[in-house]
């Protein structure tokens, strides 16, 4: 490879100093990695189905040296948050239809409409 070029292993060649886009929302919509990617399905983390993908087929919190420094807190938050509101509420939805907003995160255009019931103490699991 000549000066100023980088190949990748896959063979495709960028000049040294180009500032590339990586679009983290098509890596994880790829039907190639994700069958059926629209559909929610956390079987696609089973241990084996990791195993089959390149390592880089998730990177929600990007990769290499300008990776997120916050990775493992908002891991951690998020799953303290989640198990808190589950053994409060019972959560359900009607909605069926989501339209998107694609900006560096995306978001739901008209929001998550949610029901929240407060589970009764004596069915937590906690008390
Ligand atoms: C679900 C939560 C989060 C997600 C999905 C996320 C995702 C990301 C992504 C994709 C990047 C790379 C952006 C880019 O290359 O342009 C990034 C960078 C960064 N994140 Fe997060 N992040 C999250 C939470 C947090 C939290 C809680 C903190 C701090 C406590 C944090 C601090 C940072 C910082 C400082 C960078 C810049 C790192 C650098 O450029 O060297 N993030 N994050």
């Amino acid at each position: 490879m000549g000066d100023g070029l980088i190949a990748s292993s896959d063979g495709r060649v960028v000049s040294t100093g180009s500032n590339l886009i990586l679009s983290i929302y098509a890596i994880h919509n790829n039907p190639q990695y994700y069958p059926d990617p629209q559909v929610w399905n956390p079987y696609n983390f089973d241990e084996d189905k990791v195993a089959q993908r390149p390592n880089h087929a998730f990177i929600p919190f990007a990769t290499g040296l300008r990776q997120c420094i916050g990775n493992k807190f908002a891991m951690i938050s998020m799953k303290v948050f989640i198990s808190k509101i589950l053994q409060n509420f019972k959560l359900t939805t009607d909605q069926t239809e989501f339209q998107f907003d694609y900006y560096l995160i995306v978001r739901c255009r008209n929001g998550y409409h949610i029901k929240f019931e407060e589970r009764s103490k004596e069915k937590r699991s906690d008390t």
